[in-house]
């Protein structure tokens, strides 16, 4: 029997996730890989977390430090996120000796490479399979499974707290606030549930995909994201009866022959019959595209505690086996990106696009609508407007193939006319996945 020394800093919803887990699964962790995980020390500032999980005297503290000078740990696992004190713990953890497994997607798609580097100096490991969709192994996949491929595409649904709360709002008629809370109290909301509604986590994820499918430096600052946080409930029954649904999409595409890259999160609206359409809850789904093997998905939870304490877990027992095979050279992707790729600007993208406006009803409405957006090069495919029995009225068009900057400028014009009585929803549509 082989043991492995770990400290975990952060005993939250993940944190106490991986100790229940290795607690319950030790002899089928054991059986299958021949290692016994043991839990040196564990930090949280919450002194009750100790009683909580069962930790003796001499397992928990209140210092991460204690953590992370522990001579005989050989493998810290940092749960407690943010940017700031993960970050310290991470970098003197290596410094230290330690190998390091975190679930800290914030921190990675901001400083992932700095992290990366300073771990191959070392010759630390890094895993992070739990940063990206929970337990569903896509960076493994992508990383290792699907190595030989040239991926060029990758549609995903990153953020389990959105898509439940889209869930709820089109199953349950729920209104954007009650879903929100139901998805916090389940436990897979971020701390800042900003994160989740205005699509940052799902930009962070999609940073961190993009960058190891493509092999290339994807800056966050350079992904445009939108979340979920305008859209009604109005627009959902609108694109139901069109025959779609709306998820928060993390998109990118690789276009091979101009070296050139696409990344961006928004709302999306996909087809009925296309498969991401029918992943609902808290579920994560992500459709990627590789030369040799064509398109696969991956389906699985997202987050929530034991799915992502299973990929914290996995990741552990990947470095123990590297340790216990006497820490082969590193060879990480931090060693060799290629850096021929430039990313597109936003404005630069083709979609097509639904766009609601809210007008008076009165004679010209169409007319004026539908003049500055053919003056702006885009081509409606269907319009929509149904009775109200009142003065204001929504009108839904759809458009056909049409350039994000033209959009924006046509949108600009029309939200300044008298007639228009509040801001465009815009959505955009992917049909060709
Ligand atoms: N807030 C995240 C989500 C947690 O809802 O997907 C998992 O990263």
């Amino acid at each position: 029997m082989n043991r492995i020394n770990i400290g975990i800093i952060g005993l939250g919803t993940i944190g106490a996730g991986v100790v229940k887990l290795i607690h319950k699964n030790s002899q089928v962790i054991l059986q299958k890989s021949g290692i016994k995980l043991n839990i040196k020390k564990a930090a949280d500032i919450d002194k009750r977390k100790k009683e909580e999980l069962m930790l003796s005297n001499t397992v928990f503290t209140t210092n991460a430090n204690d953590v992370i000078s522990d001579p005989e740990i050989d493998i810290i696992v940092e749960l407690i996120g943010g940017t700031t004190k993960a970050n310290e713990f991470i970098i003197n953890g290596i410094k230290a000796g330690k190998h390091i497994v975190t679930a800290n997607k914030a921190l990675l798609s901001q400083t992932g490479n700095k992290i990366f580097n300073t771990a191959y100096k070392y010759n630390k490991f890094i895993g992070f399979e739990a940063s990206v969709a929970g337990g569903v192994p896509i960076l493994k996949s992508i990383r290792e499974s699907l190595l030989p491929n040239r991926i060029t595409k990758i549609y995903g649904i990153l953020n389990g707290t959105t898509n439940f709360i889209l869930t709820k709002m089109e199953k349950d008629n729920l209104e954007f606030k009650d879903a929100l809370l139901l998805a916090q109290k389940l436990g897979f909301a971020e701390a800042n549930p900003e994160y989740d509604i205005k699509g940052t986590d799902s930009a962070h994820k999609l940073q961190i995909l993009a960058s190891f499918a493509f092999n290339t430096d994807v800056k966050f600052k350079d992904i445009y994201f939108e979340g979920i946080d305008k859209i009604t409930l109005d627009d959902l029954k609108y694109i139901h009866s069109l025959g779609y649904k709306v998820k928060l999409l993390s998109i990118a595409k690789l276009d091979l022959r101009h070296k050139i890259y696409e990344c961006r999160v928004h709302p999306t609206m996909i087809h009925t019959s296309n498969p991401l359409s029918t992943v609902s809850q808290e579920y994560n789904a992500i459709l990627i595209d590789g030369d040799a093997v064509g398109e696969q998905i991956y389906y699985g939870k997202g987050a929530g505690a034991f799915p992502t304490a299973s990929a914290v877990v996995s990741d552990i027992i990947d470095i123990a086996k590297k340790i216990l095979n006497n820490n082969e050279k590193i060879f990480d992707r931090s060693f060799q990106i290629s850096d021929d790729l430039t990313m597109k600007k936003f404005g630069d993208i083709s979609s097509r696009y639904y766009l609601r406006f809210k007008t008076c009803d009165k004679p010209g409405v169409l007319a004026k609508i539908s003049g500055i957006l053919g003056k702006n090069n885009i081509s409606l495919s269907s319009v929509l407007q149904k009775e109200t029995g009142q003065n204001i009225v929504p009108i839904v068009m759809l458009t056909h193939i049409s350039k994000e900057s033209d959009i924006q400028r046509a949108i600009k014009i029309i939200d300044k006319l008298d007639i228009i009585k509040s801001k465009t929803n815009i959505i955009r549509i992917e049909d060709n996945m």
